[in-house]
């Protein structure tokens, strides 16, 4: 348990970074209507990739963790839902992640159908846009790496 809690917390660095450059990037590409360059690929699909791994190993964290209480035979759902802490992580952070996840999966996805420059940025910069917002917003800053 501990192990994948530490996996998982260092892997959101490369995941937050990643994705922040990915969509910086496609958005002053999109911007500036510059031609698309395999840098832009390389960088979307580095971002699709960090985030699926970042999902699996949170997936298997939510079946582990001690502050996951829907298999807790003792902890009612109201509990979760009242306590804010125990929201995010039984709740909120994992679903916002997952939309995360699913927003960068569309986005990477229409920009690969798209065959010129400014339809490709727009697309990448559209969907990193918004799972970026997300995936800021469901972070559990105050925890991360005091552990
Ligand atoms: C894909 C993007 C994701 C990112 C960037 C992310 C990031 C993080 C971060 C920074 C923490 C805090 C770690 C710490 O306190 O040191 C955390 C905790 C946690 N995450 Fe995620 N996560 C993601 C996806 C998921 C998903 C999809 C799930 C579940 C299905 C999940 C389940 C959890 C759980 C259960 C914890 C609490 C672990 C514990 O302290 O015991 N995460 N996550």
């Amino acid at each position: 348990m501990e192990i994948i809690k530490f996996i998982h917390s260092y892997w959101a660095y490369l995941v937050v970074i990643v994705v922040t450059v990915a969509t910086i990037n496609a958005v002053i590409g999109y911007v500036t209507k510059r031609e698309f360059v395999p840098r832009d690929f390389r960088l979307a699909l580095f971002a699709l990739i960090v985030t699926h791994i970042q999902f699996l190993i949170g997936f298997v964290l939510f079946f582990v963790s001690d502050k996951v209480r829907w298999f807790d035979s003792d902890t009612e759902v109201s509990t979760i839902m009242k306590n804010s802490d125990l929201r995010l992580y039984n709740l909120e952070h994992p679903l916002v992640m997952i939309l995360t996840v699913v927003f960068i999966t569309v986005g990477y996805s229409k920009h690969k159908k798209k065959l010129t420059s400014t339809p490709k940025l727009k697309m990448l910069a559209i969907f990193y846009t918004l799972a970026l917002i997300l995936l800021l917003s469901r972070i559990p800053w105050s925890s991360w790496l005091t552990f």
